[in-house]
């Protein structure tokens, strides 16, 4: 059985005072469950939050980290920094990190090897703009980066693997897959897990959807048989919509 596992990332938003009241608010509120929760704060507060986190039942996670183990790189920071922070998981390959910051799927690909060699649970994002699911390639564009992302793992760096499944047309648009366009996804996704894997990683590998994510849509979402978490932006930055969507994951 998958554990259903509800990621909020917070990308570049929150002050210090923000980020730590936020991390409070969820922390005091979200006891031990079966469901496996985790906030990405802005790294320079990753300090402050895991503060907060310590001993709890939410998990600390980076939005990025750099391939290189350490040396002359300036403003990277490595995976073993991040785990230095508390830090268990990591986001790589998000599409504002594609889009915006011009990342490669053999820059996620390295730094999927990294985090993994240093013991970081790396959540590798996947996902079709717009234009490439109007032009029909979404099973393609999602196979190209699952592909590029996660060349040359073992099985048994795979099954440690979280994919998220964030269609770039449904990142804070509001406009959200339906649970049927994300459910055609996943279960392509899970077979090239059967086919460039085994059975077993197919099993065992949680995919996370991602794209507005709200309280009100995520249970149907979670409903999926292949969808087992999501990956929550502008909805993890108010304590009652996170904690309504991990209510909505139960
Ligand atoms: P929204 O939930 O704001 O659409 O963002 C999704 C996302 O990019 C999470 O990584």
């Amino acid at each position: 059985m998958r554990r259903p596992f509800i990621a909020g990332n917070w990308k570049m938003t929150q002050s210090r005072a923000e980020a730590v009241a936020l991390a409070q608010g969820i922390v005091s509120q979200q006891g031990k469950t079966e469901i496996e929760v985790a906030i990405a704060p802005p790294s320079v507060y990753l300090d402050a939050v895991s503060q907060v986190t310590k001993g709890s039942a939410v998990g600390l996670s980076a939005q990025n980290m750099y391939h290189e183990a350490n040396g002359a790189f300036t403003g990277e920071i490595s995976a073993s920094m991040l785990l230095d922070l508390s830090c268990k998981y990591v986001i790589l390959g998000h599409s504002e990190r594609r889009h915006i910051l011009g990342e490669t799927d053999a820059d996620v690909n390295r730094k999927v090897h990294a985090a993994l060699a240093a013991g970081l649970v790396p959540i590798v994002c996947v996902g079709e703009t717009l234009a490439e699911r109007e032009a029909g390639n979404t099973k393609s564009v999602v196979q190209q980066q699952f592909d590029g992302s996660l060349a040359g793992l073992s099985n048994e760096q795979m099954s440690d693997v979280v994919i998220a499944y964030e269609p770039v047309w449904a990142i804070g648009t509001g406009k959200v897959a339906t649970p049927d366009q994300a459910e055609e996804v996943h279960a392509d996704l899970r077979k090239l897990l059967e086919t460039r894997y085994n059975s077993n990683v197919a099993a065992a590998v949680r995919i996370q959807y991602g794209g507005s994510v709200k309280p009100d849509n995520a249970a149907e979402l979670l409903g999926q048989p292949n969808i087992d978490g999501a990956l929550v932006g502008g909805a993890s930055l108010k304590v009652d919509s996170f904690l309504g969507i991990i209510a909505a994951a139960k």
